[in-house]
């Protein structure tokens, strides 16, 4: 039987965004967000790690070239989001809260369409500071 190995490509971004309920009231927002929903928006520099899993080639010996998965990536996400405001640059997250959490599921959406059909989607690690980072593996709740 084929081996299923994993592999593991790391990217970063830098973005801006307001953490903001447009149905509550400025008090309510910060409130809630604090210093997250200061109107004109903060930085992070955001590192995302993007992990495939297949099958080796038998001619090449990859999972998938590297390259190719570099440029799948970049064009896919990264251009899409380096140097943006999450709040007004992203036409995916428009009417979404653009926390960490809403960003790493319409990564993993878009990513999905793009991957060739033999490769697998495993996990996406998205960090948003040095100390923290959400995950996601695709799952959907009911
Ligand atoms: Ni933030």
């Amino acid at each position: 039987m084929p081996a299923l190995v994993y592999l593991t490509r790391r990217f970063e971004f830098a973005a801006a965004h307001r953490i903001y309920n447009p149905a509550w009231s400025d008090e309510k927002n910060a409130e809630l967000f604090g210093p997250c929903s200061n109107p004109m928006g903060h930085g992070h520099n955001y590192t995302l790690e993007v992990t495939i899993g297949g099958t080796p080639d038998p001619e090449t010996g990859y999972v998938m070239d590297l390259r190719q998965l570099k440029k799948l990536v970049e064009e896919t996400i990264i251009q899409h989001l380096d140097h943006k405001h999450l709040n007004y640059d992203v036409p995916l997250l428009h009417g979404k809260i653009p926390s960490t959490e809403n960003l790493i599921v319409l990564i993993w959406d878009e990513l999905q369409k793009a991957l060739p059909g033999h490769i697998r989607l495993f996990r996406l690690r998205l960090w948003e500071t040095n100390n923290n980072y959400f995950e996601y593996y695709g799952e959907k709740t009911d």
